[in-house]
């Protein structure tokens, strides 16, 4: 599997241009077209979401039965009639579907979508080697999508109200480990705000540290220059106050709000998985790579 190696780069440290790359697509809009098959594999998605939650209403087996959004949400349906968001989880860049898995476990009430390019990968998801002998859990499904697509129409969702995004799993994106192909990193990317504002906790894990130091400072950046996402512009811009804990390979980052109860942590990390969830994290770890992650998470 190419990626078991331990990441080689001519970079040493942060690289020398993210601060001003990411301010500068902080204040930008990515505004590439949005290619026709991603709005399709977005549809298939956003059926299978509202069957899910559909069955889920009329207590069909494999789905918690009875539950209606605001039981999921533990949010009231507005009073004009409006239903509540529903919650989705992403898994991006899901590779062989692996860990789309083991998220729909972890949270069965919750429809899951892992997302890759590679049809070659994809192909493998749900194979019996994946689930132990037992059935592909009934709120995973995959599709063939390009993320910085997807991520676009899934923000749509979020800002229209309709979905809700309680975790985004972003396992071992490509490193893009060479130094002039860093704005291939999805944090030096137009992409990252978008990425930034759609889940309410997300998690990065990679075996490359300075992607993972990299992402944190970004996002921190991010939210610096544009402090709105961190509070989904309910309370205007408020000034954010920044409390830092960096304890050897810990980092915890708080960003809170002056004027509201409202901000982010930004959590850096080194991990050691019992057993792990994707098919690159199994090789790394075989290799006895140390493993980073970094959690993002709104409150
Ligand atoms: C290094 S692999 C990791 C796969 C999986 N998360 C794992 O840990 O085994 C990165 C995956 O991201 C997918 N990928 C990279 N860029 C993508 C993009 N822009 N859109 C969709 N998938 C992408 C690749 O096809 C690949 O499967």
């Amino acid at each position: 599997m190419p990626g078991a190696n331990s990441v080689t780069s001519n970079q040493e440290t942060l690289h020398k241009d993210l601060e001003k790359v990411v301010r500068k697509y902080a204040r930008t809009t990515f505004l590439r077209p949005i290619a026709d098959h991603t709005r399709e594999a977005f549809a298939e998605a956003e059926e299978f979401v509202q069957k899910f939650y559909e069955a889920a209403e009329k207590g069909d087996p494999g789905t918690e039965s009875g539950m209606t959004n605001e039981k999921k949400k533990g949010a009231p349906a507005t009073e004009c009639g409006m239903t509540a968001p529903v919650a989705v989880i992403l898994d991006s860049g899901c590779g062989t579907g692996e860990s789309t898995i083991h998220i729909a476990r972890r949270f069965p009430n919750i429809p899951v979508i892992g997302i890759d390019k590679s049809y070659a990968r994809l192909n493998k998801a749900g194979n019996p080697s994946q689930t132990a002998g037992e059935d592909v859990p009934s709120n995973a499904f995959w599709i063939r999508a390009e993320l910085l697509d997807f991520w676009r129409l899934a923000l749509e969702y979020v800002n229209a109200g309709k979905w809700t995004i309680p975790y985004h799993a972003v396992y071992y994106p490509n490193p893009w480990p060479k130094q002039s192909e860093a704005t291939r990193r999805f944090h030096m990317h137009p992409i990252f705000p978008t990425l930034l504002a759609l889940g309410q906790t997300i998690e990065l894990r990679t075996n490359w540290e300075i992607y993972a130091r990299e992402f944190a400072e970004a996002t921190r950046i991010v939210f610096e220059e544009n402090p709105r996402i961190a509070t989904k512009e309910v309370y205007g811009s408020p000034t954010l106050r920044f409390e830092d804990d960096d304890k050897g390979d810990s980092r915890l980052l708080r960003l809170r709000s002056a004027q509201a109860p409202t901000g982010m942590t930004i959590k850096c990390e080194s991990f050691d998985p019992e057993s792990p969830e994707t098919a690159f994290e199994r090789k790394y770890k075989e290799a006895r790579q140390k493993l980073w992650r970094v959690t993002v998470s709104h409150f």
